[in-house]
């Protein structure tokens, strides 16, 4: 099977820095070779620090694609979904590259992305920096256990990478992305079983809760696929913030751009009886942009054109 990324079936890491980037140049020759260069910095640490556990991605914005890679398209990258329901909304903020880099070390996860700005600098602009950490037992800032439903193993490949059936982009995987700002002060003024309902599932140990509703966010997004019981993508979001604000930066990798496009609608609009994705009501999107991560021999071949 073609190789994908290390970073889009990464195991969940403690940090993570996310980078958005555009660029700013058109000497797109030398982008496609520097982010060859980018796939060996990655290689690098990952060698060099192999406790750290690193991986990392580089994906290809939406409106930038064809002019970076001539040519072929992956059919379904389309730029992010514009939606807008009420005081629900989906802001759109394209952008030209989405690097992540993702490690147990948090020097390390910096060291890296000091590298791979320095190796870009002159060619792009950067458009915003997160760092993700883990939160306590892998939990989003609002208390529930976060991506515990995120396939395992190989399914994690059958969810987020593209197969070899498709010659151009096996290996390749939609990105969308997504930065979430919580209102903590207004969601810790809710009980506990509150919180549940909002949710769909139980804080302690994620089951399925009795309070589950029609509004519930695990019912809402819920889009199941491969064998019913394992969504159809691959969630590499973490919990990011400061004493100002902070939320869930959201990844997610997925074979196919349908199912992100499909939960988002069901959150934001409902089912047309009203029950909308309550979590909503506790959280804002205020970026999104959806992005495609090549394979690496994608990546390394058309560094030499
Ligand atoms: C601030 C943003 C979000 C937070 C904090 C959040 C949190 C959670 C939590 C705690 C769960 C239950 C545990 C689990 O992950 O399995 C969950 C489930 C899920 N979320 Fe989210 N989520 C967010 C946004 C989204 C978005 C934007 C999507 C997709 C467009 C999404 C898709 C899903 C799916 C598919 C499930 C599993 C539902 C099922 O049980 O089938 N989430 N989310």
């Amino acid at each position: 099977m073609t190789q994908p990324q290390k970073g889009v079936c990464a195991e969940p890491n403690l940090h993570a820095q996310y980078l958005l980037l555009n660029v700013v140049d058109d000497d797109s020759q030398a982008v496609r070779a520097k982010l060859a260069r980018v796939l060996e910095i990655f290689d690098h640490h990952e060698n060099e620090h192999y406790e750290a556990m690193v991986t990392g991605m580089i994906a290809v914005g939406a409106n930038y694609w064809t002019e970076l890679y001539p040519g072929l398209i992956p059919t379904e990258l389309t730029p992010f979904p514009d939606m807008q329901c009420e005081d629900r909304s989906a802001p759109v903020m394209p952008c030209d590259l989405f690097i992540q880099i993702r490690a147990d070390r948090l020097d390390i996860c910096h060291a890296i992305g000091i590298e791979v700005m320095e190796l870009l600098r002159l060619h792009t602009e950067l458009v915003e920096q997160i760092r993700g950490f883990r939160y306590l037992d892998g939990r989003d800032l609002n208390g529930f256990i976060y991506a515990a439903d995120n396939p395992r193993g190989m399914k994690r490949r059958e969810v987020a990478i593209i197969g070899d059936d498709d010659k151009d982009f096996a290996g390749g995987s939609y990105i969308h992305v997504q930065r979430y700002r919580h209102d903590l002060r207004r969601w810790l003024s809710l009980a506990p079983r509150q919180q549940e309902q909002v949710m769909g599932t139980t804080q302690e140990h994620n089951l399925p809760s009795p309070e589950q509703s029609a509004s519930s966010h695990c019912v809402r997004a819920s889009g199941k696929g491969i064998g019913e019981d394992i969504p159809s993508l691959l969630k590499q979001g973490m919990p990011y913030g400061d004493m100002v604000s902070q939320g869930l930066f959201f990844v997610s990798c997925a074979a196919s751009s349908q199912p992100f496009k499909a939960m988002l609608h069901s959150q934001i609009y409902g089912n047309g009886e009203g029950d909308y994705d309550r979590w909503l009501d506790y959280t804002s999107a205020e970026t999104g942009a959806a992005f495609f991560a090549p394979s690496i021999a994608f990546i390394k071949q058309q560094s030499l054109l």
